[in-house]
C-alpha cells in the first residue's frame, strides 16, 4: 500500500479500487466501519495516548466504497446543493475514503457523541491535531489551507501518510503541497 497516495480532485482512482487490508474498526460509534490495517493500529495507538490525557476519541467514518461515496455525495447535493457539496464532499472515485487511509474521528465527552463541526473546540480535538503526526496521521483539510485543498476546513478528517507526517506537520504542508515541491 502506498501510503502518501495522493486523492484529490485532480488524482482520482478506479472505482474498483479496493485495499488489500481492511479490518473491522471495532469502533464504539458504529459496528461496520472497516481501516486499512496499519492505519487502524496506528490510529489505537493515538486513541490509547489521547486516553492518557482524559481524551475519549473514536472512529465514525473510514472506508467507504465508490458506490456508497456516490450515495452520500448525492445525497449532500439534494440536500444542501452543488456548490455546499463542492467543498464538503469529494465525488466517488476522488475521496481518500475509498483508500482506507482516511477516517473521520469523533470526540466523546460525558458520555454524549461529538461529530464533525461539533468537535472545533473541545481540547481533545486540539491536541489530537498537535500530536497525531506522532502515529502518521495528518489533518488533510486544514483552516488555513482550504483554497489549496479545495476543501472547507474539516477538524475530524485525518489521513494516514505514515512516516511523512512527521515532514508536513513541522514544515505547515499538505499532501498537495508536498507533490507540488516535487515536481
Ligand atoms: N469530505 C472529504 C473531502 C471526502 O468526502 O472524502
Ligand atoms: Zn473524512
Amino acid at each position: 500500500m502506498d501510503y502518501r497516495i495522493l486523492v484529490n480532485k485532480t488524482n482520482s482512482i478506479s472505482k474498483d479500487f479496493k485495499p488489500d487490508y481492511l479490518v473491522n474498526a471495532q469502533s464504539k460509534y458504529k459496528d461496520d466501519i472497516l481501516l486499512e490495517e496499519e492505519t487502524l493500529h496506528s490510529f489505537r495507538k493515538l486513541q490509547e495516548e489521547a486516553l492518557q490525557f482524559g481524551y475519549q476519541i473514536d472512529i465514525m467514518s473510514g472506508y467507504r466504497s465508490f458506490d456508497y461515496q456516490d450515495k452520500i455525495y448525492n445525497d449532500l447535493v439534494k440536500e444542501k446543493g452543488f456548490n455546499y457539496a463542492l467543498r464538503a464532499i469529494a465525488k466517488p472515485g476522488c475521496s481518500e475514503h475509498q483508500t482506507g487511509l482516511a477516517l473521520d474521528f469523533c470526540v466523546y465527552d460525558n458520555d454524549k457523541c461529538y461529530v464533525e463541526h461539533e468537535i472545533l473546540n473541545f481540547p481533545a480535538t486540539k491536541w489530537v491535531h498537535s500530536n497525531c503526526h506522532k502515529y502518521g496521521f495528518i489533518v488533510r483539510y486544514p483552516m488555513d489551507k482550504e483554497e489549496i485543498t479545495s476543501y472547507n476546513y474539516e477538524p475530524w478528517h485525518l489521513r494516514y501518510v505514515g512516516d511523512l507526517a512527521l515532514y508536513l506537520y513541522n514544515n505547515d504542508k499538505t499532501l498537495e503541497e508536498y507533490y507540488l515541491e516535487k515536481e
